[in-house]
């Protein structure tokens, strides 16, 4: 038996992952099924796959398709393999975290706060001891640097790397006054918010090489295509919502299309080696994931059952995407836990039956009025007051994100205390 109580959710995500190539879709999201594999399920489940794919018992089949059952056997038995190992150790071996380093900070509608956020979090990391940039992607109405005590318009700006006037975003990195580093956005130019899309897998790429601890991305309000791919990026996306429910259910809406587009990346050049080239696949993706007209399917449940018809083998790329599906949903300006809880649940209930992905909620952030004033005195509250709401509040986040601060050094004594204004 898998004792998944004790795993963290990327070990949880370990094991989806490999149950992909043994167990039916349903199986792979319902905790409880996981909690009792053992070895006999185990055993059963790979030597069905075998009884599927082995050469011998396809004879009719082409080679092609000889192939692709024998990737897919290969994949299983590892699947097999490490679900027993699991099944018979238990615990995961303590093996370092993997590095994740991007947070994106998006959501559907403006104004919900996600700039704030940005940069108060991005002050917050600094101040921790880590190497943080903030980076501001909402290509249609950047004003982060603002947010973050510099000028409007810095003297560098993305636009400048995406222009080509310098070749690396480390040329375009500006130190601020209080913690992070700065990349800042300008969306005075026209069309900035439509970068051609070579220049923005290059952007992407040169965003996974900054030097950084921690990268912090502020998006613009919409579900654009780029912005959804800047989501995508983040190893924590965090989508921004308020109480009123315009709000909360355009927060949905993101989260429905970032998965979306996400599984309809699995057949574009995003997906590297991973790429699929079964073009009715592709198509199948494609329509049950357009963002206009009427989808053909109505819940990810019912998509997997499309591609189950179309091919068996094709289920697990298509679960995968999703299992990597990592949101996370914070409600801003509340003025009473009720209100955070009342949101969550609401957005939990219907992901998990349209979108069959958990919602993580890290926490949410209160509503603080000295917030307003951080535009008129150009230093974000967590600078101004570290000992204050929005400090604590952000601490919460950064902590259930299960981020620590470095050296064991606390947060909050290391902010500056006092700043020169
Ligand atoms: N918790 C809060 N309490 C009080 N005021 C807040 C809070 N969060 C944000 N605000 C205020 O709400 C306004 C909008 O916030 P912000 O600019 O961060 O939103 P945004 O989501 O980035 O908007 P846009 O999509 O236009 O970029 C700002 O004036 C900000 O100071
Ligand atoms: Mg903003």
């Amino acid at each position: 038996m898998l004792p998944i109580n004790t795993y963290t959710t990327q070990e949880i995500k370990t094991i989806q992952r490999s149950c992909a190539y043994l167990f039916p879709p349903e199986k792979v999201f319902d905790l409880k099924f996981l909690k009792q594999i053992n070895d006999f399920l185990l055993q059963q489940a790979y030597l069905q796959k075998v009884k599927y794919c082995h050469p011998e018992a396809s004879k009719t089949d082409s080679e092609k398709r000889k192939n692709k059952k024998l990737q897919y056997l290969r994949k299983a038995r590892q699947s097999y393999d490490f679900l027993l190992e699991r099944v018979k150790l238990g615990a995961f071996e303590k093996t370092p975290a993997p590095k994740s380093k991007i947070i994106a900070v998006g959501g559907a509608k403006g104004g919900v706060g996600k700039s704030m956020l940005a940069a108060n979090l991005s002050v917050y990391l600094a101040a921790s001891g880590y190497k943080t940039v903030a980076m501001d992607l909402d290509l249609g109405g950047a004003n982060l640097a603002l947010y973050l005590g510099e000028k409007y318009i810095m003297d560098r700006t993305v636009n400048d790397y995406l222009n080509k006037k310098f070749p690396s975003l480390t040329d375009i990195l500006v130190q601020s006054r209080i913690g992070p580093m700065i990349i800042g956005g300008d969306s005075s130019e026209l069309g900035a918010a439509n970068i051609h899309y070579a220049r923005k897998l290059k952007l992407i790429k040169a965003i996974r090489e900054l030097d950084a601890d921690y990268v912090v991305l502020d998006l613009g309000g919409d579900t654009s295509y780029n912005m959804l791919d800047f989501f995508l990026l983040g190893d924590f996306g965090l989508v921004m919502t308020t109480k009123d429910s315009a709000s909360y259910i355009g927060a949905y809406q993101f989260l429905k299309t970032a998965l979306y587009r996400k599984l309809n990346r699995i057949s574009g050049p995003e997906a590297g080696d991973e790429k699929i080239t079964d073009s009715l696949l592709a198509q199948l993706l494609k329509d049950a994931t357009q963002s206009s007209g009427k989808p053909v399917v109505g819940s990810i449940t019912e998509l997997l059952q499309r591609v189950t018809e179309h091919d068996p083998l094709d289920v697990p790329l298509v679960l995968r995407a999703i299992i990597d599906f990592n949101p996370y949903l914070i409600v801003n300006r509340i003025t009473n836990p009720v209100q955070a809880q009342q949101v969550m649940q609401t957005i939990t209930s219907l992901a998990a039956k349209t979108l069959s992905v958990p919602i993580a909620n890290p926490g949410s952030i209160r509503k603080i009025p000295e917030i307003e004033d951080n535009l008129r005195n150009f230093t974000p509250l967590v600078a101004q007051n570290p000992n204050g709401k929005l400090a604590a509040d952000i601490g919460h986040i950064v902590t259930n994100l299960g981020i620590t601060p470095k050296n064991d050094t606390s947060c909050r004594d290391r902010l500056p205390l006092s700043l020169e204004l």
